[in-house]
């Protein structure tokens, strides 16, 4: 259906055929540089989180609510990077770095699907996962978290995805594009294309900020009012358990932070002209995706000793054969 409408408009009022991403332009040793820096991320962005996904799902010991949402996460990570890294890493020695019009607009869809959905799953792993370790474990409290409200969470988290990627792609797939096609990022993103249609497209920027605002503000909101409450709860129960709780949390503020930080000024603080945001948006494509991954499961010593246990499984596999 979609797709139907891609072609439509593309074929009907607009004479644009491609875009052109102007990209991050560097010298050839920064080209280098970026180019090695990127493409050993994305490397370990997709082994780190499948690696992840494989464990949890193979290991009956993490056969809980929690470790299906962590994989969830990690699903979303490796796709949220995909929309996007792949075609930056391969794009950086070319010169003329064009992206077909119903690419850039497939491109714009999925990264607001995964973005839109990452940003919901972030607040329930968040939600259940830290109040599990700062709160819980320490002061014996059980977990309230069932396999029902799991699947509930993830289902809202597509859900709430699709909903604000498809309101977005329908307002911008019907304007016309008929002259400047030039993009001063490394990805098509519903701000940047906005202001290339030839008309007046100020209200479809208002629906991108609002929308893309608003859900990047609120869950953003939703994360910290949920830190404050733990730390709260913590400090209810003793100072020590205070500092012991932000030491274990600030590496996920730290992350939530720099998540959201490049949506807020590619979405909220409307400064087009500034390319401060393309560069800040790695930050949401080649880092904290890999981030994630790190803090949420590497960290965590269920998960260490069940990767222990899924290595020696598959060395003694390799040796009987
Ligand atoms: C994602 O969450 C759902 C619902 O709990 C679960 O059934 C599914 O296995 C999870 N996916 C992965 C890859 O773990």
């Amino acid at each position: 259906m979609l797709m139907l409408v891609v072609s439509m408009d593309g074929t009907n009022d607009s004479v644009i055929t491609e875009f052109v991403l102007l990209g991050l332009s560097a010298s050839l040793e920064m080209k280098i540089l970026l180019f090695l820096f990127f493409f050993s991320f994305y490397v370990g962005i997709v082994l780190g989180n499948l690696f992840i996904v494989f464990t949890v799902v193979c290991d009956p010991h993490l056969h809980s609510p929690m470790y299906f949402l962590l994989a969830n996460l990690s699903l979303i990570d490796l796709g949220l990077s995909s929309t996007t890294a792949p075609r930056m890493i391969t794009d950086i020695f070319s010169e003329h770095k064009a992206i077909s019009f119903p690419g850039c607009m497939i491109q714009m869809f999925f990264v607001h699907v995964m973005g839109g959905t990452e940003m919901v799953l972030l607040v329930a792993s968040s939600m259940a996962y830290d109040r599990y370790t700062a709160i819980c474990k320490p002061l014996h409290y059980l977990t309230i978290m069932s396999r029902k409200t799991c699947i509930c969470f993830v289902v809202t988290a597509w859900v709430i995805g699709m909903i604000h990627a498809v309101s977005q792609f329908v307002c911008i797939v019907n304007l016309p594009f008929c002259g400047p096609n030039k993009i001063d990022s490394f990805y098509c993103d519903f701000p940047w294309v906005a202001v290339l249609a030839c008309t007046d497209s100020n209200w479809v920027e208002h629906v991108v900020t609002a929308n893309s605002g608003l859900i990047s503000m609120g869950t953003f909101f939703l994360l910290i009012m949920s830190y404050i409450f733990i730390l709260v709860t913590v400090r209810h129960h003793s100072s020590a358990g205070l500092s012991k709780a932000f030491s274990k949390l600030s590496a996920h503020i730290t992350v939530v932070f720099l998540f959201f930080t490049p949506c807020f000024f590619v979405y909220v603080w409307e400064f087009p002209t500034l390319s401060l945001d393309k560069f800040l948006a790695i930050l949401d494509f080649v880092v904290t995706p890999l981030l994630n991954p790190a803090i949420y499961t590497f960290r965590n010593k269920d998960m260490k000793v069940a990767m222990k246990r899924l290595s020696r499984k598959i060395m003694s596999s390799k040796e009987t054969p």
